[in-house]
């Protein structure tokens, strides 16, 4: 069927449509209702169905005969290991891990926040929690010690599940430090660590509190997987949203599984036994999605990657992986095509390596900016996906179809993220509310109801889906991109309209950048915007105005403020660029103007609002702009 008659159907017959996708899915009992309201106002699919997201992940390929199948390979530049796990051996070792975690008394409904490098110990984790029926909270390791402890303080994990460190490309990172440091601030306090040791590090672990991996895993036995409802949470994965406290959005089981077994056969067109490769990281939602979730349910073969895609150890890396296992989907984000093309302009490296298995390329993230579309695809010579999602829907609300229905090629274009996917009644509506024509932007809002897979609500703060997504515009979901829908039907997301920014594909908020620095006794105020950086996409930028009477010099706070950003939030935050400044732009009701900071900034023409309080600020900031980008 052509793209637009489905994408048609799903919105007309949610219900009709959405019931036949679920028979992908081998539930333990099929669902009979399949939308329905909760108490929250919000949607439930599937509410009386029961499954298991891990069996459907491992025990079932198992079942189906696929047990000898490749399901995991773990590839890391970092240490020179390269290992590969059976479906068989993969269920063998969640199912024990998830036993040691029944050790500590986890059952169904109980929180577990893993922290974790790539290493395979971290799928091993996250699915022996769904096993159980427990809920998973993955953090990021490039988060710091605070931003743990904030994410303690809201999931209440009764166990933290962590390795003793990490590698960078020229560091190691001892995590159980930062672990013992986040456990210390949160009031909330896991009963137990569970500690995965490394040999690049070994953890001093607290007598009482702590166990060792390998310890737990030498005395467990296999247990099988518990039935949970369609509607019970499989995870919480905390995201940036405006304000300084991450916003914890929940997947439940039924929808996802749903969602992840249609996209993977409709959107990225994968069968089982092929080989998938979402370059990312277990910490974000792409590696949730499709380094574990839905690369395993569709059995297909996922790859652990722990490395970057230069300088591990060349801007060749990514295509030696491909080579190496056959890949035949790459997933990731544009900012790591640009490092590659940074390093390897005219594709040198590519030549070295048989990319005959490759059929398409993934980017999301961000947006892939035209020249590094045209880049890609000129080296490759392959079709290149720019495809649209947020860790809220779990999936891509905008992709190129993979056919037109008759088995020709959609044409992709340049800058844009494709077409709505079905399910998805993606619109652009004014600050009225109104729908815009072709062609202007706006603000990108979906109709309700969302697909299945989306988020369920945002933990322990339901009233939070609604101020944050819902009530802007009653009907509609607001997902905080602007962009246009073209005369084509082509989407272009051109960027947050709110104070998210996307740095080398990760997602911060300028909001606790902010906090973090108006909490230093020295600033008086301060703006952080995001501003754009041909590596990273974007960069954030701080402004910082310092009370009367401080005595230390500009330079030492600067260095203090800049060290307090990666203590407090983390290294990934990446906030070089940090500027003293007299006085910020505001309205007269003392509201900072962000937008007009961020024109400046980026050297556009700056629109000076009439609501601003003293426009000689404005002339004061853009000579002061203009010394700091000549020094
Ligand atoms: N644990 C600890 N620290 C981490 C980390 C992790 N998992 N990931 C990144 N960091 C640190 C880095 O070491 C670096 O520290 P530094 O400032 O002391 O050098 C800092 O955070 C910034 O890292 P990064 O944003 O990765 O920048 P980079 O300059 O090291 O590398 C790229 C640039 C483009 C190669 C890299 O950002 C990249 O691979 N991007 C792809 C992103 C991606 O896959 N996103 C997922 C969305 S699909
Ligand atoms: P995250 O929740 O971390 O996945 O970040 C989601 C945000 O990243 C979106 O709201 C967009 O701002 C941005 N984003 C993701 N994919 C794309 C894309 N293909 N094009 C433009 N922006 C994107």
């Amino acid at each position: 069927m052509q793209h637009s008659a489905q994408h048609e159907l799903s919105l007309k017959s949610p219900e009709k449509y959405w019931q036949e996708q679920a028979k992908l899915v081998a539930w333990y009992k099929s669902p009979e209702t399949i939308l329905s309201t909760n108490d929250n106002s919000w949607h439930d699919w599937f509410v009386d169905g029961e499954l298991n997201s891990c069996y459907l992940a491992l025990d079932y390929h198992v079942e189906q005969g696929r047990g000898s199948q490749t399901a995991l390979i773990y590839d890391s530049p970092v240490t020179g290991i390269k290992q590969t796990f059976s479906y068989f051996e993969l269920t063998s070792l969640v199912a024990k891990f998830a036993d040691a975690l029944r050790a500590q008394k986890v059952t169904k409904g109980d929180r577990v926040l893993i922290y974790m490098p790539m290493i395979p110990q971290a799928a091993i984790a996250m699915l022996a929690c769904a096993r159980l029926g427990a809920i998973h909270s993955v953090v990021f390791g490039g988060f710091a010690a605070n931003e743990l402890a904030v994410r303690i303080n809201d999931a209440e994990p009764k166990v933290i599940v962590s390795a003793s460190c990490g590698i960078e490309i020229t560091k190691i990172i001892a995590y159980k430090p930062l672990i013992d440091q986040a456990i210390e601030i949160a009031v909330h306090k896991p009963n137990n660590c569970i500690i995965y040791q490394r040999e690049q590090v070994q953890a001093s672990l607290i007598k009482g509190r702590d166990l060792d991996w390998q310890t737990q895993m030498d005395v467990a036995v296999e247990i099988p997987p518990v039935a949970v409802k369609s509607t019970d949470p499989l995870y919480i994965l905390y995201t940036s949203g405006t304000t300084g406290k991450p916003k914890g959005v929940v997947r439940d089981n039924g929808g996802h599984a749903v969602a992840m077994l249609y996209s993977m056969k409709n959107i990225y067109g994968m069968q089982q036994g092929d080989t998938f490769w979402a370059a990312s990281d277990v910490g974000w939602v792409v590696g949730h999605s499709y380094i574990v979730y839905g690369t395993l349910m569709a059995g297909c073969t996922t790859i652990f990657y722990e490395g970057k895609p230069i300088k591990t150890p060349d801007a060749g890396a990514f295509w030696r992986v491909c080579a190496e296992y056959k890949v035949n989907v790459l997933f990731t984000a544009p900012t790591a095509f640009r490092a590659i093309g940074k390093e390897d302009p005219n594709g040198d490296y590519l030549k070295n390596y048989n990319l005959s298995s490759l059929k398409r390329l993934y980017l999301a993230g961000e947006r892939l900016d035209p020249t590094t579309y045209h880049w890609l695809k000129e080296k490759t010579q392959l079709p290149v996906i720019d495809h649209w999602w947020q860790t809220e829907t779990g999936w891509s609300i905008a992709s190129t179809p993979l056919d037109d229905g008759h088995g020709n090629i959609v044409a992709t274009k340049a800058g844009s993220a494709g077409y709505p996917v079905p399910g998805f009644n993606v619109q652009i509506l004014d600050v009225d509310g109104q729908q815009v024509p072709a062609g202007k932007q706006g603000s990108v809002v979906i109709k309700l109801p969302l697909p299945p897979g989306c988020l369920a609500t945002i933990y322990r703060d339901p009233q939070r889906l609604t101020s944050g997504y819902l009530s802007t515009y009653p009907g509609y979901y607001m997902t905080g991109d602007g962009g246009y829908i073209d005369e084509g039907g082509y989407l272009f997301i051109m960027g947050r309209t709110d104070d998210v920014i996307n740095v080398a594909g990760h997602r911060l908020s300028t909001g606790e950048m902010e906090e973090v620095l108006s909490a230093h006794p020295a600033v008086a105020e301060c703006a952080v915007v995001g501003v754009n950086d041909e590596l990273k996409g974007q960069v954030p930028l701080g402004l910082v105005v310092i009370k009367n009477g401080i005595t230390t010099s500009d330079n030492d706070l600067i260095t203090e403020l800049k060290q307090k950003i990666r203590t407090d939030i983390g290294a990934i935050a990446s906030l070089k660029n940090l500027f003293i400044i007299d006085r910020l732009p505001k309205t007269r009701s003392g509201k900072i103007l962000r937008k007009t900071l961020r024109q400046m900034i980026d050297g556009q023409e700056v629109e000076i609002p009439s609501t601003i309080e003293d426009s000689q600020v404005i002339t004061e900031l853009l000579s002061t702009l203009a010394n700091i980008n000549k020094s």
